[in-house]
């Protein structure tokens, strides 16, 4: 039986590319290897000096990544969160540059027994990295009506969490909630019909927001991003694509807060300007996909990349406070 090979087209690809890699002879890390679409670039525009360093938490992206052979490139099975130990592990001080491409990648979404999509029958696994105890199907056999609701709301904004909850509630009584396509119907029936949208099938929130909950992505997001401002060099670039609003929030702001720290102070306390916390990220910068890019690749019409370059402040944590 000939295997099934899993496609993925990196977004912004050129752009991410000019922005990040500003020192052909410097240090780079991909928390997100993917299929490598971004780091192949990264390599075409590093000197025979420069390194990267991919990180995936996905063991089958970085199975894939051992198709580069490059004494510049290695890669890491770990959760990007831990970029600043790997680094360290490495006896690298500081890099030039940090990419990430937040979210899940096609290969991951169109292989039915991993469980992400509702399109395709499959186990309700959704974890990234299948090393990870819990699968969707396990925190939705356990959670409370409450728990779901707040995890609907929160991470898929979705309008019909307690209508949702409570139905899953009632099926898990009479039978367990395994598959993908027990969930994706379940929702379909209790989602009032006037309420159906033709261009999205009604448990998409639901599914974003269970895969959110199951890989804590948006507690890996705030700790990878403190992870970069810390092993960033002074001019080292820091680049995130995010692909949708509740994710963008959380880098829009850490940004912002890193960039321009003294909104943090009240400003009726008597300080002198010196007194005030300096920049540790300048020249924020959001950068688009082109209608053509678009058009070549659906799934980029999402997307938005944040740069920034790292200033000579040191770090300070915001991690707490994204
Ligand atoms: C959108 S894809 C990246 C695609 C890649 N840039 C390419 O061109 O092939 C996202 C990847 O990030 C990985 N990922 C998501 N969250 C992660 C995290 N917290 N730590 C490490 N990898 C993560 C996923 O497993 C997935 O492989």
């Amino acid at each position: 039986m000939a295997v099934k090979k899993f496609e993925h087209v990196p977004v912004l690809a050129s752009e991410a590319t000019g922005l990040l890699i500003t020192n052909p002879d410097g240090v780079y890390v991909d928390g997100t290897f993917g299929r490598g679409g971004h780091a192949r670039l990264f390599l075409s525009r590093l000197s025979p000096k420069g390194r990267l360093i991919a990180l995936d938490r996905d063991g089958e992206a970085i199975a894939a990544a051992s198709s580069i052979k490059d004494p510049r490139f290695r890669a890491f099975h770990c959760p990007f969160s831990e970029m600043a130990e790997v680094v360290r592990d490495l006896a690298i001080d500081q890099v030039d540059g940090v990419f990430l491409d937040i979210g899940v990648s096609s290969p991951q979404v169109d292989d039915a027994r991993r469980g992400f999509s509702f399109r395709f029958e499959g186990p309700l696994d959704m974890r990234m990295d299948n090393s990870q105890a819990l699968t969707a199907a396990d925190w939705l056999s356990q959670a409370t009506v409450g728990e779901m609701v707040r995890v609907f709301k929160d991470y898929g904004e979705e309008k019909f969490a307690s209508l949702i909850a409570r139905s899953v509630e009632e099926e898990r009584k009479k039978q367990a909630i395994t598959t993908t396509t027990q969930l994706a119907n379940l929702v379909s029936r209790v989602v009032p019909h006037s309420s159906k949208d033709a261009s999205q099938h009604p448990a998409t929130r639901v599914f974003q927001a269970i895969r959110i909950k199951v890989n804590q992505e948006f507690e890996q997001l705030k700790k990878g991003l403190d992870a970069a401002g810390q092993i960033l060099a002074p001019k080292g670039v820091l680049g995130v694509i995010t692909f949708h609003s509740l994710e963008d929030r959380i880098v829009k702001r850490f940004f912002s807060l890193s960039s321009n720290p003294a909104q943090q102070i009240d400003s009726k306390l008597p300080l002198r300007e010196s007194d005030l916390p300096q920049a540790t990220f300048k020249h924020v910068r959001r950068t688009l996909p082109t209608p053509e890019e678009i058009t070549n690749n659906p799934r980029s019409r999402s997307a938005i990349l944040r740069t920034a370059e790292r200033t000579e402040v040191p770090w300070r944590n915001i991690g707490e406070i994204l």
